[in-house]
C-alpha cells in the first residue's frame, strides 16, 4: 500500500447547532484497506461517514478522498464550497450501505441494482443489466433477481443494497452497521459478501459491532469516543490489548 491515502482526515470538526459532535478527527485510510470504526452510541461514527460521503459538510479541519477535498475547492490557499452539482460528481465514486437497506420497494432486485448507473451515468439498459446480473450473482442472489424487496429476507435485501452500491463502480465503500438490523442467522451471508469484497481489493470503511469480522478481515481499527479517535492500530492489537481505559470499558461490553 503506497501513495496517497484514499481518505485523509486532519482535525475534522462537525457541529449540529450547539452540539459539537466531531472534535478533531485525524485518521488515514490507505488504498485497498479494510478500516473498521468502532465506538459507543453517539460517538460520531455515522456523522463521520456522512461527512466522507458529502451528506454533511465538515466545519473545521480538512477531509479528502483520493486526494480531493470533500465539499470544497482550494484556490490560492482559500477554501470555496463546491456547488451541489460538483458535490454530486464527487459522491458518485463512494458507495454507502446503511443499517436499513433503503431499497426501492416498487422495483425488483435487478431493477434496484440497474437504477443508478442508468439515471446518474446515463448508461444503456443493456450494459446496466449485464453488470447488475453479474453483481447479484456475486452476492449469491442469482435466483432472486426478479424478487421485490418485500419478497426478500433482511440479509438478502442487504446483499442487494451492496450490489446496488457496487453498480456505480465506487473506489470507496462505506458500511454503517450493515448487519446490526439483521437476525443473527442472516449476518454471516452479508459478512461473507463483505469479506469477498475486501479480498478483491476494495477500500472499505466499516462501522461495526462485529468484532470477529474486524479482527479477521480488518487491516486497521479505530476506536472513537466523544468525537475523537481514542485509539487506533491493527485490529488484533487494539481488540486484544487495548491501551486506554475508555477502549477497555467499551470492549468489555461488546466482546
Ligand atoms: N442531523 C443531526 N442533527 C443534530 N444532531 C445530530 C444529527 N445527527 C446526529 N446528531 C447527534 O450527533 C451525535 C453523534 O451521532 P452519530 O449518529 O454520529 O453517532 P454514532 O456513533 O453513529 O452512534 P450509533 O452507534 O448509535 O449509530 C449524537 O449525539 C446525535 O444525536
Ligand atoms: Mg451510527
Amino acid at each position: 500500500m503506497t501513495g496517497e491515502p484514499m481518505v485523509k482526515a486532519e482535525g475534522v470538526h462537525k457541529s449540529y447547532g450547539a452540539a459539537h459532535i466531531l472534535r478533531g478527527i485525524d485518521l488515514e485510510v490507505q488504498n485497498g484497506e479494510v478500516f473498521c470504526l468502532v465506538g459507543p452510541s453517539g460517538s460520531g461514527k455515522s456523522t463521520f461517514l456522512r461527512c466522507i460521503n458529502h451528506l454533511e459538510r465538515v466545519d473545521g479541519g480538512r477531509l479528502s478522498v483520493d486526494g480531493q477535498l470533500v465539499g470544497y475547492r482550494e484556490k490560492n490557499g482559500k477554501l470555496y464550497e463546491l456547488k451541489d452539482s460538483e458535490v454530486a460528481v464527487q459522491r458518485r465514486d463512494i458507495g454507502m450501505v446503511f443499517q436499513r437497506f433503503n431499497l426501492f420497494p416498487h422495483m425488483t432486485a435487478l431493477a434496484n441494482v440497474m437504477e443508478a448507473p442508468i439515471q446518474v451515468k446515463g448508461e444503456s439498459k443493456a450494459v446496466a443489466r449485464e453488470r447488475a446480473e453479474r453483481l447479484l450473482d456475486r452476492v449469491g442472489l442469482r435466483d432472486k433477481m426478479g424478487n421485490y424487496p418485500s419478497q426478500l429476507s433482511g440479509g438478502q435485501q442487504q446483499r442487494v443494497a451492496i450490489a446496488r452500491a457496487l453498480a456505480m463502480e465506487p473506489k470507496l465503500m462505506l458500511f454503517d452497521e450493515p448487519t446490526s438490523a439483521l437476525d443473527p442467522e442472516l449476518v454471516g451471508d452479508v459478512l461473507d459478501v463483505m469479506r469477498d469484497l475486501a479480498e478483491s481489493g476494495m477500500t472499505m470503511i466499516v462501522v461495526t459491532h462485529e468484532m470477529g469480522f474486524a479482527r479477521e478481515v480488518g487491516d486497521s481499527l479505530v476506536f472513537m469516543d466523544g468525537g475523537v479517535v481514542v485509539e487506533s492500530g491493527n485490529p488484533r492489537d487494539v481488540l486484544g490489548n487495548p491501551q486506554h481505559d475508555r477502549t477497555k470499558a467499551f470492549l468489555s461490553k461488546v466482546l
